[in-house]
Order: C-alpha cells, then sequence, then structure tokens
C-alpha cells in the first residue's frame, strides 16, 4: 500500500520557508537546499518545489529535474529510520533473501515502501560494500552484518 501524507502543517511549511530564505538568490546552493530541506522533513515535498525554484530564480522543472536525478532525494513521504538491506551476490549467497523477507515480514512492508506510522522505510541496495560482513543491512547510518533472523528482530525493535 503506498502511504499518502497530508499537505504540510504551519509548522512544516515555516521550516521549509526558514530554508529557503537562507538560500535565497545562491543558485548553485540547490543541491545543499534540497539536501536540508529532505533532512527537515525526510522527503521533499511537491508543494515546496515552486518556492525553491523561485528563491533560486530556476524554473520547477529544473528543480524537479535535480530531485528525480539524485536517487538520495524522495518526493515521497519516508519514514524517520531508512532500512537498507543488500542484495548483492555475497549477501545473497549467505542468506541475503531469507534476511530481506523477515525484514519484510517484520515491518509489514514491500520494498520502495513506508510503514504506516512512518516509523521505517525498506529499501534494497546492489552492495553496501562491505560483503565480509555478508549478509549486511543498515539502518540509518549504522551496519549491521553476519544477520542471522534472530538479530533482525532485535536490532529492527531498538529503533520502533
Ligand atoms: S554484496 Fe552485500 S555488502 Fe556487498
Amino acid at each position: 500500500m503506498k502511504v499518502e501524507k497530508g499537505p504540510l502543517s504551519s509548522e512544516e511549511l515555516n521550516r521549509v520557508q526558514k530554508i529557503i530564505s537562507e538560500s535565497q538568490g545562491q543558485k548553485w546552493g540547490l543541491i545543499p537546499l534540497l539536501q536540508r530541506v529532505q533532512e527537515e522533513l525526510g522527503y521533499i515535498p511537491r508543494q515546496t518545489v515552486e518556492p525553491i525554484a523561485k528563491a533560486l530564480n530556476l524554473f520547477p522543472s529544473q528543480v524537479q529535474g535535480v530531485i528525480s536525478f539524485y536517487a538520495q532525494f524522495s518526493m515521497e513521504p519516508r519514514g524517520r529510520n531508512i532500512v537498507r538491506v543488500c542484495r548483492g551476490t555475497a549477501c545473497h549467497v549467505r542468506g541475503g533473501r531469507t534476511i530481506l523477507k523477515m525484514v519484510r515480514q517484520h515491518l509489514g512492508v514491500e520494498e520502495g515502501r513506508t510503514t504506516e506510522d512512518f516509523k521505517f522505510t525498506l529499501e534494497t541496495v546492489a552492495c553496501l560494500g562491505t560483503c565480509f560482513l555478508a549478509p549486511v543491512m543498515m539502518v540509518n547510518r549504522g551496519y549491521f552484518g553476519k544477520l542471522v533472523p534472530p538479530k533482525v528482530r532485535s536490532i529492527l525493535k531498538q529503533y520502533e
């Protein structure tokens, strides 16, 4: 199920407006500005594209293009915790599929989806660069390796 979030609250809008006004006129500040909005709200709401473009003297389509180009940016609401499960070869041969299945079951969402309470977003990646720890997953910036199902459950519980 796709998680929808309503329009931004006035408090969220104020936070975005503050970030935008600090970047006013800095044409080359688009990426840092988008990063700040995403850090603040967890995603870049569609309704912020136009004010961002206006502040930087860009077309909304240019802002939209940059958001679509970089995988780090998302226009969909994301969870407070991003879980990334590796589906690379080294992890796959050491049981990565079972780990992914466990995470899916525990969170109740498929890859690319966010839990209804916005606590977690589940993603998969081609390789997390720590194959010696296979099977591996990340939660936010933390790496968890040599995973087995009970370990996966206790890791996810720490973030609930
Ligand atoms: S294949 Fe999983 S970390 Fe490289």
